[in-house]
């Protein structure tokens, strides 16, 4: 049987985890595959740091060209994380001709076009099914079963730290950094939870899935972001009584004129699938012109959902080297359509304010509002605090620009009837 070898970089959580699927399980991964799967060297940043038994200790080195300039090896698994240095690996490893496999969301949602082009120009394949998701597979339906659809739209809980600790605050009523805490023990969370807790993270992903499925770069600058720090527990237990429950959503939507591309919280129905997703686990829902809408769902973070991606990836690479062939969907970013700024886009919101309790207060946010042609789909006075004579208002509205809402909170910031603005999330129906 042919021997297929891969290389290693990286040996954390993941990267060891791939290691000892790829050495456990090599025969039944080599009889799928009709060759043998070897795994020819790990490089480490410290070969004598305590790892696990089966991480044999001749395999591992501290020199990448070891793997990505190694003539022996035909596979190149990224398992390193960040954006340098696997950026510059994984393009020495393509141009050196080898196969690259990667769970790098920052790395393909910043320099993935560039990667995949040159992967293209090469004749190799690079594949990053793992960098959203983790297990869950959603780039080859989009890139493959999807393909002859319009995509219109993709709504998704991609990130497993933020869904895990706002399921946590809302049915636990945990507090944040507990949430927090657990996530990172759990091993969900970045190396720097800011990438997970300010949107960064969903927004690499939503790069990624909403390139693929409108087929033009969507670089993560062109997303707006915003995430769940700023998040009251209040907000939660309103948005419970008025049927939502609040999410980080990645949302991209396809226009005439654009496409919408956003991370933020939002409020989605308490009915709504995605209301459901609890807990670590992500799912994308997505709306195909043919198809209708699907939702994937399941485990997006953690070490063996991502290496069951990975390996599956490994597996593909290595069955069309066998086969003599390489078959992989061309991907094809190649239209032109600009993202919308986010002034432009169009969303009902959730509006909590406090106010001084008197006459006439509540016909001068109307007014506001409605000078700013926004409508109010329900306004409901939650709380009086009559010794400090304020009452909390919340708003509910139909959709509105976004341009407009912004303009309108500034200007009821200045009425002297407001003690402040203290939540706007956005509604997702
Ligand atoms: N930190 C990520 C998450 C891991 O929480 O979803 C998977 O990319």
């Amino acid at each position: 049987m042919r021997e297929i070898r891969v290389g290693l970089l990286g040996a954390g959580v993941v990267g060891s985890e791939v290691a000892h699927v790829l050495l456990e399980r090599s025969d039944k991964l080599s009889e799928q595959v009709g060759a043998t799967v070897a795994l020819q060297r790990i490089v480490v940043k410290d070969a004598s740091k305590k790892r696990p038994s089966f991480i044999p200790t001749e395999l591992l080195s501290t020199n990448p060209d070891d793997v990505v300039s190694n003539p022996d090896v035909d596979i190149v698994v990224e398992l390193i994380g960040g954006e340098h240095p696997p950026l510059e690996l994984m393009t020495k490893a393509i141009s050196n001709g080898k196969h690259v496999v990667t769970a790098n969301k920052e790395v393909m949602a910043k320099s993935g076009y560039r990667l995949l082009s040159l992967a293209a120009q090469r004749g190799v394949d690079l594949r990053y099914e793992a960098s959203v998701g983790a297990g869950i597979p959603i780039l080859s339906p989009l890139q493959q079963d999807l393909a002859a659809n319009e995509i219109a739209s993709i709504r998704a809980i991609v990130n497993g730290t933020t869904n895990y600790i706002l399921s946590k605050m809302a049915r636990e009523d945990m507090d944040y950094q507990t949430a927090l805490r657990q996530a990172q023990e759990l091993g969900y969370a970045e190396s720097d939870p800011t990438n997970d807790i300010e949107g960064i993270d969903a927004a690499y992903k939503l790069s990624i899935l909403a390139s693929l499925a409108f087929h033009t770069p969507v670089k993560p600058s062109d997303i707006f972001t915003q995430g769940i720090s700023t998040l009251h527990p209040k907000d939660f237990t309103y948005a419970r009584e008025l049927g939502y429950a609040v999410k980080l959503l990645a949302i991209a939507k396809r226009h005439d004129d654009g496409i919408e591309a956003r991370v933020h919280p939002a409020m989605v129905s308490l009915n709504s699938q995605l209301a459901n997703v609890d807990g670590v686990f992500n799912a994308i829902q997505i709306e195909g012109d043919l198809v209708g809408p699907l939702v994937f769902f399941g485990r997006g973070a953690g070490a063996l959902p991502t290496t069951s991606t990975v390996v599956a990836d490994v597996l593909t690479i290595a069955r069309n080297i066998a086969a003599g062939s390489l078959i992989r969907p061309r991907i094809e970013l190649n239209r032109r359509i600009d993202v919308k700024p986010m002034s432009k886009v169009e969303t009902s919101y959730y509006l909590r304010i406090a106010v001084k309790d008197q006459p006439g207060v509540l016909a001068e946010i109307a007014r506001v509002l409605g000078d700013h042609a926004i409508s109010i789909s329900s306004v409901i006075q939650k709380e009086l605090n009559a010794d400090a004579q304020t009452a909390i208002i919340v708003i509910m509205t139909h959709p509105a620009l976004e341009a407009s809402m912004q303009a309108a909170t500034a200007k009821l910031s200045s009425l002297t009837i407001m003690n402040e603005v203290s939540a706007l999330i956005r509604v997702e129906d």
